[in-house]
């Protein structure tokens, strides 16, 4: 047994009792999770934090005696107890349960608190469906007595110390920076707070405390972390909650490879603590320009290989006519392999990749088998013995296998980084990529080859300095605006930007597609980190400036206090972010991050239960200064 949770009440936890214990008298305190009468012998879970213990009350004791000595036996009272543990006699065990070979006779009884009939059951009967999720959220404190969310959130806690002792042992300083701020420069909406003291003010809540932690540099802290809370008024998604966690990092005099080597090391000892799983180390590193190449994505699932393999040079010449006609249009033809999937592949798996490919924005796919009679498939006419033999060769195609073809633009028209509110990848990038991107991933679930047991994590490198907002119509930073240019881009970038750049120059510049120093971590798939090697140099800074048309006036506007800040002294920094809440949601197998914060929001970024947003009274507003309109 335990005695971690003993109190006045209790003497020890529930669910810690096992079969050497018999014979103690103990206390224990917790809720009725079930009761059952069994002619005079009166049974009762009860529950803990812990799990659960057996009690019997009996044979002397009825449920009507019960009552009267104060056993409320209605589902959630909280009770406490005074008995003695005992061996269970055989046949009388409970193998699933932890406890299952004791119980505990209950000499005394009290109640501490009745409790109504839940609205929401506490517990998931095996096949029975959850109710749906706006009840439980509306009563989010009996949905967290559930047992899979309670040991989500310890995951979260046990996560949080690992992550806090390893950064610690590695001489990082936790500082926490202020909530109450000015606007971070991340690129989403930010959630704003009137100030009732300075009429017509707002303060920003922190988008996540980028400035912060370049000062803290600036003021030779070395090297910073925090676990930050991060607030952005963004569309929402299942991997989205508009007030999320990060494990925020920053360190000076460093390149890549020595934040690398912290991050990695750091997501090393989390998977070892939670999952018992050793990650290799290093990571694999792949270029941005590598990653679309290749997987057509920023967040290559790399569980699996199947790469893009270019086939424009050797479809091109086919006498098929959607393949020619990209002679002159001028789009490019990229297939995936599928791996000895000819016999796996069913004619209706085949049929269900087109629907993947047109989701994605292009017309369909195409594909083809080889086999040891040939080619069958929609484009085998088009393969005479030259043909195919190349084909054979470009793809590395070996009998048995499946090829599947996109004909498009591949070349990537925009980028996307997630802090852009909203955007998805499918809205911006070529369809051609997306789908191709699509089709993969569709391809590795039906063949089995994203399993959950594979931990593929990589850093994505040099991503493009610029982006470009279609709707504004303007260059804005790719990562923001602090992030260093690739250092052999530098003489372009000085070039296009000597003076305040606009119009015909920003497109030129976005054009230039100019590499920066900021990179992500993905694992299996999703982005888990972003961050950079920031600029430290003044007049660098103003120069990026001028490439985003952010004249000087505007920058010291902006982003004054950190400009200012970097004339007295600067050393060389950068650091990362990573998404602790996706982090959990990976680490525990949670289908949506609603399933590892305690109190989050829905997808409305509404919090059901304590009802925020709510509207305030004219008087407060009043206060405020604000009227509504
Ligand atoms: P970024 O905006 O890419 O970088 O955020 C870093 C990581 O935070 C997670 N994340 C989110 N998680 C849940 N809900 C959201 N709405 C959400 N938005 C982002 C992602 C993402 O990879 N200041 C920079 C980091 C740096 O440059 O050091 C930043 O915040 O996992």
């Amino acid at each position: 047994m335990s005695q971690e949770l003993g109190t006045a009440y209790r003497t020890t936890a529930a669910g810690t009792l096992r079969a050497d214990d018999a014979g103690e008298t103990i206390r224990l305190a917790g809720w009725v999770h079930r009761s059952r009468d069994l002619g005079g012998v009166l049974f009762i879970d009860l529950r803990d934090r812990s799990g659960l213990v057996q009690l019997s009350l009996g044979p002397d004791w009825t449920p009507a005696d019960a009552l009267e000595r104060g056993a409320a036996l209605g589902m959630e009272s909280v009770i406490a107890v005074e008995g003695v543990v005992r061996r269970r006699p055989d046949g009388a065990r409970n193998e699933e349960l932890p406890t299952g070979e004791v119980e505990v006779h209950v000499g005394s009884l009290e109640l501490l608190a009745a409790a109504e009939t839940p609205p929401i059951p506490v517990y998931q009967v095996p096949g029975e469906e959850l109710p749906a999720e706006e009840l439980r959220l509306r009563y989010r404190y009996l949905d967290l007595r559930r047992t899979p969310l309670q040991r989500a959130l310890e995951t979260r806690h046990r996560a949080l110390q690992t992550v806090r002792r390893h950064l610690t042992d590695r001489g990082f300083w936790e500082v926490d920076t202020p909530m109450l701020t000015r606007r971070t420069p991340e690129g989403a909406r930010d959630y704003l707070v009137p100030s009732r003291v300075h009429p017509g003010e707002f303060y920003a809540l922190p988008q996540s405390p980028q400035l912060y932690k370049q000062l803290l540099m600036v003021s030779g802290y070395d090297r910073y972390f925090q676990i930050a809370k991060c607030l952005r008024d963004e569309d929402l998604r299942a991997d989205r909650q508009p007030e999320f966690t990060q494990i925020d990092a920053e360190m000076s005099f460093v390149a890549e490879e020595d934040v690398f080597t912290v991050g990695e090391e750091m997501m090393a000892a989390l998977w070892k603590e939670v999952l018992g799983v050793d990650l290799p180390t290093p990571f694999p590193r792949l270029t941005y320009a590598e990653a679309l190449a290749w997987y057509g994505t920023d967040k290559p699932d790399l569980r699996f290989g199947m790469e893009f393999v270019d086939l424009t040079e050797t479809l091109q010449h086919a006498d098929f006519r959607l393949f020619s006609a990209v002679r002159e249009s001028g789009e490019q033809i990229k297939g995936v392999v599928a791996k000895g999937a000819a016999d796996v592949l069913s004619r209706k798996d085949l049929d269900a990749l087109n629907p993947v490919a047109q989701a994605a924005g292009v017309p369909g796919c195409l594909w083809v088998k080889r086999t040891s009679d040939g080619w069958s498939g929609q484009f085998a006419r088009a393969l005479d013995d030259e043909l195919g033999r190349r084909l054979v060769e470009a793809a590395a195609l070996e009998v048995g296998d499946v090829i599947v073809v996109v004909i498009g633009r591949f070349r990537r028209t925009t980028t996307v980084r997630e802090s852009h509110g909203g955007a998805t990848d499918a809205d911006r990038l070529g369809g051609a990529e997306a789908a191709l991107d699509a089709l993969r991933r569709h391809l590795g679930d039906r063949l089995g080859l994203r399993d959950a047991s594979k931990h593929a994590w990589a850093w994505i490198t040099e991503f493009p300095l610029f982006d470009w907002d279609a709707e504004a119509d303007r260059l804005v930073a790719a990562h923001h605006p602090f992030t260093a240019p690739h250092p052999e881009d530098v003489p372009v970038l000085l070039e296009h930007a000597s003076e305040t750049v606009a119009g015909e120059g920003a497109r030129a510049l976005f054009d230039a597609r100019l590499r920066s120093r900021a990179y992500d971590a993905v694992y299996n798939g999703h982005e888990m980190a972003s961050g950079s090697i920031r600029i430290h140099d003044a007049r660098l800074q103003r120069t990026l400036f001028r490439a985003l048309g952010i004249g000087q006036e505007e920058a010291e506007r902006k982003f004054g206090f950190l400009l200012d800040a970097f004339r007295y002294g600067v050393p060389p920094h950068g650091g990362f972010a990573f998404g602790f809440d996706r982090l959990v949601m990976l680490l525990t197998g949670a289908a949506s991050l609603r399933d590892v914060i305690a109190f989050p929001k829905t997808t409305a970024a509404r919090a059901l239960f304590e009802g925020a947003p709510a509207s305030i009274g004219d008087d407060e507003l009043k206060d405020l200064h604000i009227r509504k309109r």
